[in-house]
């Protein structure tokens, strides 16, 4: 079989402060999730496409449809919206699963394929990677400093991430049924490590324009980003 993307767009959007769910915020006159599920059609990697969209949302629903994907009720946390969508998936063996956040919505295409690609040469979990550009310090409880981290070892990690379909499902299937918190879960490599030990989480390099829209300053760079593209 071909991929399926899953893109989580049930996120409240709470940081960005519109008073509506992120995923609707316009963008260049288009919803968030307009510009998302573009560049995963650019890209031409996922057979099908599931958004997970809030609860009780119709405009993303109707805007999903609209772009030739299927909606689906998020949950209340992200790993629970990825759950949602892998049972909407529950009767395809797919080659491959990208999950995506709608957020990162001007993530460029190359970054799409070069994740599946990976999966299709046998990598079993891939996320792409940028370095850390702050120098990043640890601290305690009550934030007294506990010293600077090596930076050169650290890598910021973006999204899409691609899994086998199976694992992705047997790794998410494990957290569940040790009760860890699913607001803890921050991403889905994460859970590799956690549950399937000693499978490889592979890194692509990611790209600066894939970053994710979560607060005021980033609407801004990504409007920037848009209208020099129009230039
Ligand atoms: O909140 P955060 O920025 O980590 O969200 C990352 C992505 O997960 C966003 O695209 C958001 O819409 C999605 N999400 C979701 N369901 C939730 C929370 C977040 O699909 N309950």
């Amino acid at each position: 079989g071909g991929f399926a993307a899953v893109v989580v767009a049930a996120g409240s959007g709470t940081r960005l402060g519109h008073g509506m769910p992120k995923a609707l915020v316009p963008l260049g006159g288009r919803p968030l999730l307009a510009h998302a599920l573009e560049g995963v059609r650019a890209a031409g990697v996922a057979g099908r496409t599931v958004v997970t969209v809030p609860a009780g949302d119709t405009e993303l629903s109707a805007l999903a449809r609209a772009c030739g994907a299927e909606p689906v009720e998020g949950g209340a946390t992200r790993a629970e919206s990825v759950r949602r969508a892998l049972a909407v998936l529950a009767g395809e063996r797919p080659a491959g699963v990208l999950v995506h956040d709608a957020a990162r919505c001007l993530t460029p295409p190359a970054v799409l394929r070069a994740v599946a690609d990976r999966v299709r040469a046998g990598a079993r979990a891939v996320v792409p990677v940028v370095p850390v550009v702050d120098t990043v310090r640890r601290v305690d409880d009550d934030g007294r400093s506990l010293g600077t981290v090596d930076r050169s070892a650290l890598r910021a990690v973006q999204t899409p991430q691609g899994f086998d379909a199976a694992l992705l499902r047997a790794v998410h299937a494990a957290a569940e049924a040790a009760g860890t918190d699913p607001a803890a879960i921050t991403d889905d490599a994460s859970l590799v490590e956690a549950h399937a030990p000693g499978t490889p989480v592979e890194t692509v390099p990611g790209h600066e324009h894939a970053f994710k829209v979560t607060r005021p300053l980033d609407l801004l760079l990504a409007q920037a980003l848009l209208e020099q593209a129009r230039d």
